[in-house]
């Protein structure tokens, strides 16, 4: 399986990629890491690890260079720009994200800020297939965090980003060993 990898900053769901990989533990392989923001620190990170690059502003590029490297699946991780419904119908069931919520609850931006708002006591990170909808795709994985006392945003990333790489490398092995089936609006995991 050949994998793209869409970020927009530090990258460190990426990492989590990259070291899967290098460690042998997945069975597709990164064939580009594109940002549409050149400072994106990830960059560096593919770049180290010899992965091809590409900064790249708009859709219609993003999408002339996937099908030109011939992908078979897209990993958003950290990229901040809506894609289009065209681009996703596109790529149906094809396209997975990593959000920092149990998803539905806590769309959108700054998840783990408005979690702490709302007042729950247990948060979590989700990865769901991509549709025309924000953050609304069939649910892949999920993963509770519990939120305790004095619980700062910050602590709380912290948390959930140490479940989002171990939750993003599990969800792409699933998708490369076609373990993932979509009926409607539910995932099944096959054994
Ligand atoms: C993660 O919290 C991810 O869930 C969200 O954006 C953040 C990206 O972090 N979509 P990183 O760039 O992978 O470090």
């Amino acid at each position: 399986m050949k994998i793209a990898t869409l970020i927009s900053g530090r990258g460190t769901n990426l990492q989590s990629l990259i070291d899967a990989e290098k460690e042998g533990k997945l069975s597709g392989k990164i064939v580009v890491v594109i940002s549409d923001n050149s400072e994106a620190y990830g960059l560096e990170r593919a770049k180290k690890a010899f992965i091809p690059i590409e900064v790249l502003k708009e859709e219609e590029e993003i999408s002339r260079k996937l099908k030109e490297l011939g992908v078979d699946l897209v990993v958003l991780a950290g990229f901040m720009k809506i894609l289009s419904e065209e681009f996703v119908k596109e790529r149906k069931n094809a396209i997975i994200n990593i959000h920092p919520s149990l998803l539905p609850s806590f769309k959108g931006l700054n998840a783990q800020k408005q979690a702490i708002d709302y007042g729950v006591r247990v948060s979590g990170c989700t990865t769901h297939f991509v549709d025309e909808g924000m953050d609304t795709g069939p649910i892949i994985l999920q993963k509770e965090v519990e939120i305790e006392k004095n619980e700062t945003v910050e602590t709380l990333s912290n948390k959930i980003l140490a479940e989002e790489h171990k939750m993003l490398v599990k969800t792409v092995e699933l998708f490369c060993n076609e373990k993932l089936i979509v009926e409607g609006r539910k995932v099944i995991i096959k054994e």
